[in-house]
Protein backbone atom coordinates (compact mmCIF):
# COMPACT_ATOMS: atom_id res chain seq x y z
CA UNK A 1 0.00 0.00 0.00
CA UNK A 2 1.50 3.44 -0.72
CA UNK A 3 -0.21 5.46 2.06
CA UNK A 4 1.90 6.91 4.34
CA UNK A 5 3.55 4.94 7.80
CA UNK A 6 1.60 6.08 10.39
CA UNK A 7 4.74 7.18 12.98
CA UNK A 8 4.17 6.79 16.54
CA UNK A 9 6.46 7.48 19.48
CA UNK A 10 6.89 6.09 22.89
CA UNK A 11 8.68 8.21 25.33
CA UNK A 12 10.00 8.08 28.84
CA UNK A 13 12.63 9.21 30.89
CA UNK A 14 16.13 7.68 29.84
CA UNK A 15 14.67 5.93 26.81
CA UNK A 16 16.33 2.78 28.11
CA UNK A 17 14.20 0.59 29.91
CA UNK A 18 9.87 1.62 29.19
CA UNK A 19 10.09 2.88 25.87
CA UNK A 20 12.01 0.76 24.57
CA UNK A 21 10.17 -1.54 25.66
CA UNK A 22 7.17 -0.13 24.15
CA UNK A 23 8.66 0.40 21.07
CA UNK A 24 9.68 -3.17 20.77
CA UNK A 25 6.23 -4.77 21.57
CA UNK A 26 4.08 -2.24 19.81
CA UNK A 27 6.52 -3.26 17.05
CA UNK A 28 5.72 -6.86 17.77
CA UNK A 29 1.81 -6.56 17.59
CA UNK A 30 1.94 -4.36 14.37
CA UNK A 31 3.53 -7.04 12.94
CA UNK A 32 1.62 -9.92 14.19
CA UNK A 33 -1.42 -8.28 12.79
CA UNK A 34 -0.04 -8.07 9.77
CA UNK A 35 0.67 -3.88 9.66
CA UNK A 36 4.36 -3.80 10.31
CA UNK A 37 4.43 -1.77 6.58
CA UNK A 38 1.84 0.56 7.84
CA UNK A 39 3.57 2.06 10.62
CA UNK A 40 7.01 3.74 11.94
CA UNK A 41 7.88 3.05 15.60
CA UNK A 42 10.23 4.73 17.50
CA UNK A 43 11.06 5.90 21.06
CA UNK A 44 13.17 8.30 22.72
CA UNK A 45 13.68 10.05 26.70
CA UNK A 46 12.92 13.49 27.45
CA UNK A 47 16.41 13.60 29.59
CA UNK A 48 19.81 13.23 28.00
CA UNK A 49 21.83 10.92 30.38
CA UNK A 50 22.02 7.47 28.44
CA UNK A 51 21.77 9.00 24.79
CA UNK A 52 23.41 6.60 22.75
CA UNK A 53 22.93 3.26 24.73
CA UNK A 54 21.30 0.61 23.50
CA UNK A 55 18.07 -0.41 26.24
CA UNK A 56 19.08 -1.89 29.73
CA UNK A 57 20.58 -5.30 29.80
CA UNK A 58 17.33 -6.16 32.39
CA UNK A 59 14.91 -4.68 30.00
CA UNK A 60 16.49 -6.43 27.11
CA UNK A 61 16.63 -9.86 29.25
CA UNK A 62 13.20 -10.03 30.41
CA UNK A 63 11.53 -9.22 26.98
CA UNK A 64 13.54 -11.38 25.22
CA UNK A 65 12.38 -14.31 27.76
CA UNK A 66 9.04 -13.24 25.95
CA UNK A 67 10.20 -13.03 22.17
CA UNK A 68 10.70 -9.55 21.79
CA UNK A 69 13.76 -7.81 20.72
CA UNK A 70 14.42 -4.47 22.28
CA UNK A 71 16.67 -2.39 19.33
CA UNK A 72 18.24 0.87 18.70
CA UNK A 73 19.76 3.59 20.64
CA UNK A 74 19.04 6.21 22.96
CA UNK A 75 17.93 9.52 21.75
CA UNK A 76 16.43 13.05 23.35
CA UNK A 77 12.91 13.98 22.88
CA UNK A 78 13.30 16.71 20.61
CA UNK A 79 10.55 19.90 19.68
CA UNK A 80 10.28 18.57 15.85
CA UNK A 81 8.88 15.07 16.85
CA UNK A 82 5.92 16.22 18.13
CA UNK A 83 5.21 17.47 14.20
CA UNK A 84 6.77 14.40 12.50
CA UNK A 85 5.29 11.61 14.39
CA UNK A 86 0.95 11.32 14.82
CA UNK A 87 1.01 9.53 18.24
CA UNK A 88 2.90 10.12 21.12
CA UNK A 89 2.46 8.08 23.99
CA UNK A 90 4.32 9.11 27.34
CA UNK A 91 5.03 6.51 30.14
CA UNK A 92 4.32 8.78 32.82
CA UNK A 93 2.56 12.37 34.20
CA UNK A 94 5.88 13.50 34.38
CA UNK A 95 6.92 12.50 30.75
CA UNK A 96 3.65 14.24 29.70
CA UNK A 97 4.55 17.41 31.97
CA UNK A 98 7.86 17.58 29.59
CA UNK A 99 6.56 16.47 26.50
CA UNK A 100 3.37 19.43 26.94
CA UNK A 101 6.25 22.19 27.62
CA UNK A 102 7.75 21.14 23.96
CA UNK A 103 4.74 21.56 22.46
CA UNK A 104 4.41 24.57 20.20
CA UNK A 105 1.51 25.87 18.06
CA UNK A 106 3.08 23.29 14.81
CA UNK A 107 2.61 20.32 16.98
CA UNK A 108 0.21 18.15 15.44
CA UNK A 109 0.54 14.46 17.31
CA UNK A 110 -1.73 13.29 19.84
CA UNK A 111 0.02 13.40 22.61
CA UNK A 112 -1.82 10.94 25.27
CA UNK A 113 -0.75 8.53 28.62
CA UNK A 114 -0.14 5.36 27.40
CA UNK A 115 -1.56 3.79 29.68
CA UNK A 116 -5.21 5.43 28.56
CA UNK A 117 -5.02 2.78 26.47
CA UNK A 118 -4.37 -0.55 28.82
CA UNK A 119 -8.15 -1.68 29.97
CA UNK A 120 -7.00 -2.99 33.41
CA UNK A 121 -5.49 0.55 34.34
CA UNK A 122 -7.18 1.99 37.54
CA UNK A 123 -6.97 4.75 38.58
CA UNK A 124 -3.00 5.00 38.04
CA UNK A 125 -1.47 5.41 34.68
CA UNK A 126 1.53 5.64 34.93
CA UNK A 127 4.08 2.97 33.43
CA UNK A 128 6.23 2.11 36.59
CA UNK A 129 9.90 3.22 36.38
CA UNK A 130 11.75 0.06 36.67
CA UNK A 131 14.69 1.22 36.81
CA UNK A 132 15.98 1.32 40.61
CA UNK A 133 14.47 -1.13 41.51
CA UNK A 134 14.63 -5.09 41.26
CA UNK A 135 13.59 -7.54 38.41
CA UNK A 136 10.09 -7.60 39.23
CA UNK A 137 10.08 -4.28 37.54
CA UNK A 138 10.93 -5.30 34.37
CA UNK A 139 8.27 -8.20 34.07
CA UNK A 140 5.32 -5.42 36.02
CA UNK A 141 6.61 -2.80 32.98
CA UNK A 142 6.17 -6.07 30.33
CA UNK A 143 2.53 -6.99 31.58
CA UNK A 144 1.14 -3.44 31.38
CA UNK A 145 2.54 -2.84 27.83
CA UNK A 146 1.74 -5.85 26.52
CA UNK A 147 -1.73 -4.77 27.39
CA UNK A 148 -1.50 -1.04 26.36
CA UNK A 149 0.26 -2.07 22.80
CA UNK A 150 -2.97 -4.41 21.84
CA UNK A 151 -5.63 -0.92 23.40
CA UNK A 152 -3.57 1.45 21.38
CA UNK A 153 -3.41 -0.66 18.17
CA UNK A 154 -6.73 -0.68 18.43
CA UNK A 155 -7.24 2.74 18.59
CA UNK A 156 -5.48 3.87 15.61
CA UNK A 157 -6.83 0.68 13.59
CA UNK A 158 -10.14 2.94 14.55
CA UNK A 159 -8.88 5.52 13.55
CA UNK A 160 -7.12 5.08 10.05
CA UNK A 161 -9.99 1.98 9.28
CA UNK A 162 -7.50 -0.40 9.30
P1 LIG B 1 13.33 4.70 31.61
O1 LIG B 1 14.12 4.36 32.95
O2 LIG B 1 12.85 6.12 31.72
O3 LIG B 1 12.22 3.72 31.60
O4 LIG B 1 14.32 4.50 30.47
C1 LIG B 1 15.13 5.17 33.48
C2 LIG B 1 16.40 5.06 33.01
C3 LIG B 1 17.40 5.84 33.56
C4 LIG B 1 17.10 6.74 34.56
C5 LIG B 1 15.81 6.87 35.00
C6 LIG B 1 14.82 6.07 34.46
N1 LIG B 1 18.13 7.52 35.14
O5 LIG B 1 17.83 8.28 36.05
O6 LIG B 1 19.28 7.42 34.70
Amino acid sequence: MSDAPIRVLFVCLGNICRSPTAEGVFRHVVTAAGLAARFDIDSAGTGSWHVGEPPDARAAAAAQRRGIRLSGRARQLRREDLRTFHYVLAMDAENLRTIERLRDAAASAQIRLFREFDPAAGDGLDVPDPYYGGPDGFETVLDIVERAALGLLEHIRREHAL
